[in-house]
């Protein structure tokens, strides 16, 4: 496909309004703020127990994004209809299970079903579709032969490993170049961070990085002191007692 991408994943600005049920912050603003920033694209996960985004969220992000969005879905048959009736960018098929915390591997492919009427349905509605998986070759070649443009890599052994040995960087270079031998476009994502991004980044043929927590929670604190002192102009602009002004 094109030149490398990156794409910033927003589920955790949902996280945050979710813990409140209320509506901020919104992640549709987040994600139109990450797009002037420079994200790429914007990829969302629509979980089946609704944890972070709802299905509003995925309805006002296709309509309002200007780039192309990534819907990361399981095959769960609502989901799969509203990602078809939607038609984003692109389908990132994943696996789920309610009790993790976050997508803990990668899609097993052992058997067609359910993946493979899934792939068929979002392929129909027009969507790019892209299978999330470890980065092993067995998995890689059952990708291939279920005919998809494109994988993504997880790169949660690498995020778990990376500060004490270079087995699993290795491990992503070589899913890479079988990958790309085989003709598939091969994205990576989960667990990058600012400090063990860079190695990840340089593997020739990956051509897109999806990220999600980490840049979330790094706006968090380069944004307070922003957030603090516009509260703290506000609160204080009220005082009409001057004793209770801030000097
Ligand atoms: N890629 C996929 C397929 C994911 O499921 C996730 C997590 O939702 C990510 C990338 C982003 O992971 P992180 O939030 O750790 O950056």
């Amino acid at each position: 496909m094109s030149p490398f991408r990156l794409y910033i994943n927003i589920d955790h600005v949902a996280t945050v309004r979710q813990a409140r049920r209320t509506d901020e912050p919104d992640p549709v603003d987040a994600a139109l703020r990450a797009e002037r920033a420079g994200a790429d694209g914007i990829t969302a996960h629509l979980r089946e127990d609704r944890r972070h985004m709802q299905d509003a969220d995925i309805v006002a992000l296709r309509e309002r994004l200007t780039k192309p969005f990534n819907l990361e879905l399981a095959t769960s048959e609502d989901i799969v209809a509203l990602a078809c009736r939607l038609r984003p960018w692109q389908a990132t098929l994943v696996p789920e299970r309610r009790e993790e915390v976050t997508t803990e591997g990668g899609l097993n492919l052992d058997r067609p079903a359910p993946i493979a009427p899934a792939i068929g349905r979002l392929a129909d509605a027009g969507c790019r579709v892209s299978l999330f998986i470890d980065p092993e070759p067995a998995a890689i070649r059952a990708a291939h032969r279920l005919g998809v443009p494109a994988i993504e890599l997880h790169t949660g052994r690498y995020a778990h490993t990376w500060r004490r040995d270079d087995a699993a960087l290795r491990q992503l270079t070589d899913a890479t170049a079988l990958a790309r031998d085989l003709g598939l476009d091969v994205h990576a994502g989960h667990g990058l961070t600012y400090d063990n991004v860079t190695p990840v980044a340089a593997i020739a043929g990956i051509e897109e990085l999806n990220i999600g927590h980490s840049v979330v929670s790094r706006a968090v604190l380069v944004g307070i002191d922003r957030a603090v002192s516009e509260m703290a102009a506000l609160v204080r602009a009220a005082r009409v007692d001057p004793d209770l002004r801030h000097p």
